[in-house]
Formats: C-alpha cells, structure tokens, sequence
C-alpha cells in the first residue's frame, strides 16, 4: 500500500464496549497527509463509535492512537484539537441563535486586552476562513438562518479554525442537495490539495470515484477489510459489509392500484422570508390504495413542507382542501391526521422523530400508547408484545427495547422511526427521506416494505432526494422545485433526465459545471 505522504494519524486494536453491547472490538485505520479513507460499513458497525475515541468524545477500553508517529491518549476533546484532530459529527452540533462567527469560535474566542469577547477580529477571521470552504455567508448571520448544506460548511469552517490537520466527516452528505453536494467536494478537494488527512463515512457509493483514495470496511466493530479505491469493486465492498454475498437488487412488483384514498388541492403555505412568497405554492396530488407517489425534488424544494401540510402540521397557516376517500377532511392537528389513520415518518429523526433520551420501545409505541394502556396505565409487557414484531421487522440492531434511543447508530435510530408508524397501521403512510443513513442492505430491505405495504393496500407518498431511489420505488413520480408542482410522470415516463430536468430552476442549470 502506498506510504508515499506521512501518516498523520493511526488506530490500532481499539476496544470500546457499551453496557450491552460491544461497538469496537479490534478497530483501526490509518490516515495520511492530502488523502482521504472513506469508512464503510453497515448501520451499527461501529463506524461513528470509532470516530469518537478518535476525536477524543471518549476514550476506548484498549488500543493505541498515534498522531505522527506518537502515542497519545485523549481525555477529551479539546486534547484532540490540539493535536489537530476534528470532527464534523453525524449529527450537526451548532448553536442555531448564535452567529456563525460565535460558532466558529465557540471556546477558544479571541479577547481584546480587557479582556471582552474581540468580536471584530473573530468576524474577520470567521471571513477568511469561511473563504476557504468557499461559503458565502456574512459572519454575523444567524445558523438557524442557513440551510443544512451551508451550516455543514460551517462546522468545517469550526474545525478548521482549531487547525485541523485531519478532518473527520461523518455522513456529512445525508442532507444535502446535489450542488450542495458538489460544493463540499470542491472544499474536500482544496482540503487534500493542502495537505489534510481525512476521514469521510458515507453510505453512498457514488461518492468514492471522486474524492476516495482509500477505503476501510468495518463490520461488527472490526475492520475487515482495506486497500486502495481502485482495488476495491463495488461488489466486493458490499459483500465485505454484509459479511455474505449481496443479492439482486430491489424489483417492484406491480400492484394492483385501488380507488383514490388521499386528493389535495391547492396546497399552499406562505412563506416567512426564505426569498420567495410560498414554501408550497398551490400543489394538488392524488393517491389511490395500493400506489406509491414518489416525489422528487432538490433540497428546499418544499416537499418536506408539502407533507406536513398533508399531515395537519401547519393547520393555522396552510390554505387548501385535503379528501380523504373522497371526503374533505380538516385536520387541526397532526392529532387530527392520526385519528383518520395517516402516518408520517419525518427526515429529520433528532428533530421530529425521536426523543432520543427515551427507549427504543417508549419511542416506538408513542402514537399507539393507548392499545397498551389498561385503566389509564401503561402495560408494559403488552407494551413490548405489541412493539416488539415491528422493532424486529426492520431488524433494529440494539441490545433490548429499553435501550435509549440516542445510544443507537444514526441508521438504526432512522429504522426506530419507520418501527413507531408503521404500529400505528396507517391507511396513508407518508415517508420523508425514509433512507437517509442507511446501509445499503437495510435499504433493500426498506425498499421491499414499502413494495409490501403498497401490495397489503395503503397508499404511499414517498419524499426522496436520491433520483434512482425515487424511480425504482414509485408508481408516479410528481416532482417539486422552489414551492411548485413542476411535473408529474408514470413509471414509464419517469426518465432520469425529465425528472431531474423538472427538478431545476429554470434559470440556473446548477448542476452543469
Ligand atoms: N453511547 C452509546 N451507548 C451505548 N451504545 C452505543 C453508544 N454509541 C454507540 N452505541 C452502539 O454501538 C454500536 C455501533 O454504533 P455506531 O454509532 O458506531 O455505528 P455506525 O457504524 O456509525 O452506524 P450508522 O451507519 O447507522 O451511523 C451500535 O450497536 C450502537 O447502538
Ligand atoms: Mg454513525
């Protein structure tokens, strides 16, 4: 293997257990100066684990760290900065009511000789950074004023800003539209370019050609397996991961479509100053039982927005008239929406999804609490009996249902959620990302559920960003940009290059370049 740039840092042996659950037995890698290891593995492989004792979140139970050649050991993470490691986590940790400035610096800001907060010299040098990740925010602007691509630049811009010579990435693209997508790139190449070592966990293939030099393979708190990209076939990584040949990809069955169950008309909600009037701007669908509606759309193209419409979230401010089998439904609440057998598995699972500090079953049988509640108590062992199959349907990898949720990996928290709606038996079931995070194989996986719900009779509208995704699962495609309607395709019709085409402003061709 080649050893032609220093390494700047390495892992060996490292160990970590959890109470039940042994994350790192034996893992390691090795980062050198201007490449880039990606870290693959299956959802709960230990991929996020290691990159903590790395990054000095927790020290492991055993195994050796060095950084140039030298032995260290990490108490927090401050001694891992120091020594120039830093690490934009999988999910986002920024302070959204405070500037990107006072982000960048948050802990180590810069003082005048009184000894106050020196916000003039932070801002300039905020600026300069944020030139190198190629951001074009002011200093001053709020986070929760940026959209998610932006604020992942930001936290790059943090970790730079320690003076990071290896930089760690996890998941970093999950949110990201495409031109979000490229942009980071563009930074991860620069990165390379000045010679930062880094460290990048994706679960999307596509991402290797062009910036990978390296990849690891983890399972099971292992490594088992590394070399060079341009060793490593795609079928080969995969079968590293699953530890087992792969198998076909997913194949949808063709269904027999029922009557309407779902209508909406003119769908709008207004806009509170994102630069434009309408976040959904007069959307009309249809849904029958048994039929899939994918609907496409690059990031902020209000599809999110579209759904909770749909699901009674903005009763208040969204105008329009939703029917469900064929009568108008009002829903003053998502409360409303339950009752009327909708579902709703929202994108963003530490937001919206879950309430991480609670367990895997309280999460799970929270909108059904009540078919386990006798004389207005929890029956918890009814509880479990009646979670427990939907837990174990999506093959949910934790020790026990009482493990708390924020315990588990980013993959297995995002199965956590489809578990919890999918007990409601929703007639209508409306999916927002649903595999956003999740290993291939546990997407195969999640792809033939929705075949199976389609064929069991609900009716499905499933929000994707990853075209393939969306064209492999729908029975019509309706695409989405800046709040509109733009298109809507049959199977047949739905080409790549006419749902992507759909999917643009017309003025920018943003991603031609
Ligand atoms: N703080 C913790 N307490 C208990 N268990 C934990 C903790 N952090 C991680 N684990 C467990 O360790 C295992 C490895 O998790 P990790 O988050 O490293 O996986 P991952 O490879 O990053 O997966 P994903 O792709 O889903 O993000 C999982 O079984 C997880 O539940
Ligand atoms: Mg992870």
């Amino acid at each position: 293997m080649s050893d032609v740039t220093p390494c700047l840092l390495e892992a060996e042996g490292i160990v970590k257990t959890f109470p039940g659950v042994k994350a790192l037995s034996g893992a390691g890698l090795q980062v050198h100066a201007g490449r880039l290891v990606a870290l693959l593995g299956e959802n709960g492989a230990g991929k996020s684990t290691l990159m903590n004792v790395l990054s000095g979140v927790f020290p492991p139970d055993s195994g050796t760290i060095r950084v140039r050649g030298e032995c260290v050991q990490f108490t927090d993470t401050r001694e891992a900065q120091e020594r120039g490691i830093g690490i934009v986590h999988q999910e986002l940790n920024l302070i959204p009511y405070l500037s990107v400035a006072e982000n960048v610096f948050l802990g180590r800001e810069p003082r005048t000789w009184s000894g106050l907060v020196d916000f003039r010299r932070m801002e300039e040098e905020t600026s300069q950074i944020l030139k190198r990740v190629d951001l074009r925010v002011k200093p001053s602007e709020l986070i929760s004023d940026l959209r998610v691509g932006q604020q992942q630049l930001v936290e790059i811009a943090k970790a730079l800003a320690a003076d990071a010579r290896v930089l760690i990435l996890d998941e970093p693209t999950s949110s990201l539209s495409s031109h979000e997508v490229d942009a980071l790139f563009a930074v991860v190449r620069e990165l390379k370019a000045e010679g930062v070592g880094l460290v990048y966990i994706t679960h999307k293939f596509e991402e290797l050609a062009p910036i990978c030099d390296e990849v690891v393979v983890m399972r099971d708190g292992e490594r088992v397996g590394s070399g060079p990209l341009g060793e490593m076939s795609r079928e080969r990584i995969v079968q590293l991961m699953a530890g087992r040949k792969s198998k076909e990809l997913f194949q949808k069955t063709d269904t027999e479509v029922g009557k309407e169950v779902l209508r909406a008309e003119g769908i709008s909600l207004p806009a509170h100053g994102v630069g434009r009037p309408f976040l959904v701007d007069k959307v009309s669908l249809s849904l029958k039982r048994g039929e899939v509606l994918g609907i496409f759309g690059l990031v902020g193209a209000g599809r999110t927005e579209l759904l909770e419409c749909l699901f009674g979230v903005h009763a208040g401010a969204a105008s329009g008239e939703v029917f469900i089998d064929g009568e108008r439904a009002f829903f003053r609440s998502p409360a409303d929406a339950i009752e009327a057998r909708l579902a709703f598995a929202p994108e963003d699972r530490k937001r919206d999804g879950l309430v991480l500090p609670m367990s895997v079953l309280e999460n799970a049988s929270l909108p059904t609490l009540e078919k386990s509640t006798r004389v207005g108590l929890v029956d918890t062992a009814r509880e479990s009996d009646f979670i427990r199959p939907y837990v174990d349907r999506f093959r949910v990898k934790t020790p026990s249902l009482r493990q708390a949720v924020v315990n588990l990996s980013g993959g297995n928290q995002q199965k956590v959620i489809l578990a919890k709606w999918l007990a409601t038996e929703p007639r209508i079931l409306l999916l927002d990302e649903p595999t956003r995070g999740i290993d291939v194989n546990a997407k195969r996986e999640i792809y033939s559920f929705i075949d199976e719900l389609a064929k069991a009779g609900l009716g499905l509208v499933v929000v994707s960003s990853e075209l393939p995704e969306v064209l492999a699962l729908s029975d019509r495609v309706m695409v989405m940009c800046e709040g509109r309607k733009t298109a809507e395709f049959t199977r047949a019709e739905a080409t790549p290059e006419r749902v992507l085409h759909a999917a643009l402003p017309d003025e920018a061709n943003v991603l031609e370049s």
